[in-house]
């Protein structure tokens, strides 16, 4: 099959931005195979009603990194991913209103009562997101030193490993169950559908016409 033939490949992140997305898919007239909605299966690729589109089922920060390199044509993935890598063959046409949520600086409740942001010149912060927090606090000045986790990062502060987080907020129960608080915020985030640029020249006709099938899906949902 030549690449021009073969099934375009849609990229979603598993976890909870996956219960947003499948109300969406199912507008945009996508079925996966029964095999997709069981938790214990362990596959990973997916065929789907449509014989011209297959899903890959990832990490959410491996969606990015599946469509900046063209193993996928196009996903869903968090502006705070893209944020992250800031990969230049992606292309992120539509928001699609879905995973609102922020990423935020936070620390023990009890450091907030005396603590004086504006005052800090050096950092150290547990954080999935170093490139966003080296960005973020070199904008003013401060030195941000990272330690990169990879979950569980509202444990960083009570376990010493350092005094703040940068990481996502959505409820704050997380927070708020580790006895942190939010003391600065640093982007509103939501999911967009990204596009691969080599795909979208190659295969325009079928690249737009999922685009064009998302943004009325997004529409219909925010209605
Ligand atoms: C995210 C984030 C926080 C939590 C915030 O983690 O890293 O831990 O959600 O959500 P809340 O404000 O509604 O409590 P996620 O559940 O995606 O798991 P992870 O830590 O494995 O990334």
């Amino acid at each position: 099959m030549s690449p021009v033939d073969r099934p375009l490949v849609l990229a979603l992140p598993k976890g909870r931005i996956l219960d947003e997305v499948m109300p969406m898919l199912k507008s945009c007239g996508i079925e996966p195979e029964a095999e997709f909605a069981k938790d214990s299966s362990r596959k990973l690729r997916f065929a789907t009603n449509r014989p011209d589109l297959e899903i890959i089922r990832v990490r959410s920060f491996d969606v990015a990194t599946f469509v900046a390199f063209g193993a996928a044509d196009i996903g869903v993935a968090g502006s705070d991913v893209l944020m992250e890598f800031n990969y230049s063959e992606l292309y992120a046409p539509l928001d699609l209103g879905i995973g609102r949520c922020h990423i935020s600086v936070a620390e023990p409740q009890d450091l907030v009562e005396s603590d004086e942001p504006r005052s800090w010149s050096h950092v150290r912060v547990a954080t999935k997101y170093p490139e966003i927090t080296k960005r973020h606090f070199a904008a003013r000045g401060v030195q941000a030193e990272c330690i990169k986790l990879n979950g569980a990062l509202e444990l960083a502060p009570n376990l010493g490993l350092c005094e703040r987080i940068v990481d996502l907020v959505s409820s704050g129960a997380t927070l708020k169950a580790n006895g942190l608080v939010e003391v600065e915020r640093i982007a509103d985030v939501s999911s967009r559908l990204i596009v691969n640029r080599t795909a979208l020249k190659t295969r325009s006709d079928a690249v737009a016409g999922w685009i064009d099938r998302f943004a009325e899906a997004s529409r219909a949902s925010a209605a």
